[in-house]
């Protein structure tokens, strides 16, 4: 089994999943579930192939997977309180600490929109930004995000 696949079958992942499933309930803005970090993988992974950044796909998507697993919590802090549950989570799927090291930092810097595509941190925040659909939103008048930062089309 890739390492990505032990990820949505860990114990710890599938609690955190299902807590912020519960916490989001009646949320009306953008959600924070495996929809949203699958489209972040996905789109990260289009990011990377479309400008031939070398990284692996495996971390990609322990990385999407867990970007948000720290909103089981807070949503203030999540960036912060994604990291512990992170490293338990990817530490028990087989990913080494040069690995963890570089996902939780891509986890912590996720909220800013990179100016370049580079790192795995500035295709995690892009992909992150890119994966909501600002023109479908049938909350944009409360949203807080700018509206030049909204998606108002198709791009992935
Ligand atoms: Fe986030
Ligand atoms: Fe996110």
């Amino acid at each position: 089994m890739c390492r990505y696949n032990k990820i949505i079958k860990n114990a710890l992942f599938n609690e955190l999943t299902e807590k912020i499933k519960q916490r989001e309930r009646d949320r009306v803005f953008c959600r924070h579930g495996i929809e949203h970090s699958l489209d972040v993988a996905r789109i990260a992974y289009i990011l990377v192939l479309e400008n031939n950044i070398d990284i692996k796909k495996d971390i990609i998507y322990a990385a999407a997977l867990l970007h948000d697993i720290g909103r089981a919590d807070s949503d203030s802090t999540h960036r912060q309180d994604s990291v512990a549950p992170a490293e338990k989570i990817l530490s028990a799927c087989g990913y080494g600490i040069a690995e963890i090291y570089e996902i939780t930092s891509a986890i912590l810097s996720h909220g800013c929109a990179p100016a370049e595509l580079n790192t795995l941190s500035d295709v995690i925040g892009r992909a992150d930004k890119l994966s909501r659909l600002c023109f479908d939103c049938s909350a944009r008048g409360e949203c807080y995000w700018q509206e030049e930062s909204r998606n108002k089309d198709i791009t992935y």
